[in-house]
């Protein structure tokens, strides 16, 4: 599995989904070129969310061009019934939505003994109490900052009061999860969030916004160790 190095140093994740998606080859070299830390991979259903994106076909072809650590995000009503197929097409690291599995905890043992890292994601609603007792069996835990199912929304700051309580009661009980931001991450807000313990963000339109994706990605990382 590609590692997430650096355990200390805010780690950059850009979401594929947000990127040219007929040009996803380029994309991906671009992203090797910045040095990213992952790829976060968006999967949408139609279903838990509104619109249809990515999944395992592609998935498949991604992991087939890079060693980039891939940090799938699966938002999906039954993540239950199609972890297999996402640990197969080469995650490294699998985020499902507590809000939709119907067996939490077997799923991150599933993930693990895949030889994966298990994630859980916390839409914006729920409280990070949901998943205390599954700490244990957790290598990340994505606190979304919008509501799940579209890039380029506008980042919610009332969840900067989950982001600080979550990471101190981790640091208090020693548990070394990484806290991965996902939704509306930009060069504003970059550094409060690794104040506030993030330790991975995402950036699908802080990233894919037009420009130079090597100078955005250089952009969000100075942002993110500032201050
Ligand atoms: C939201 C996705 C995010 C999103 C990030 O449903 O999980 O990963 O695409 O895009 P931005 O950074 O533009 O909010
Ligand atoms: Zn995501």
């Amino acid at each position: 599995m590609s590692k997430l190095n650096s355990p200390t140093k805010i780690k950059i994740a850009p979401s594929l989904a947000a990127a040219n998606l007929l040009q996803l080859g380029d994309e991906v070299k671009k992203l090797e070129q910045a040095k990213v830390d992952a790829i976060h991979f968006d999967v949408m259903d139609g279903h838990f969310v509104p619109l249809l994106t990515i999944g395992v076909p592609i998935l498949e072809q991604v992991r087939a061009v890079t060693s980039l650590h891939l940090d799938v995000h699966i938002m999906v009503t039954n993540p239950d019934d199609v972890l297999d197929d996402y640990l197969k097409a080469g995650a490294d690291t699998l985020s499902f939505h507590i809000e939709a599995a119907r067996h939490a905890h077997r799923l991150c043992t599933r993930i693990r003994q895949a030889g994966k890292r298990a994630g859980i994601a916390l839409n914006p609603a729920t409280h990070w109490q949901n998943i205390e007792f599954l700490l244990p069996e957790l290598d990340q835990v994505t606190l979304m900052t919008v509501n799940p199912g579209y890039s380029r929304q506008q980042h919610i700051l009332s969840m900067h009061n989950k982001i600080g309580e979550f990471a101190n009661f981790c640091r208090a009980q020693n548990y070394a999860i990484d806290i991965c931001i996902d939704g509306g991450v930009n060069l504003g807000n970059a550094s409060t969030l690794a104040q506030l313990g993030a330790t991975i963000l995402v950036a699908g339109g802080a990233v894919f916004n037009g420009g130079n994706t090597v100078e955005s990605v250089q952009a969000l990382r100075a942002a993110a160790t500032a201050g």
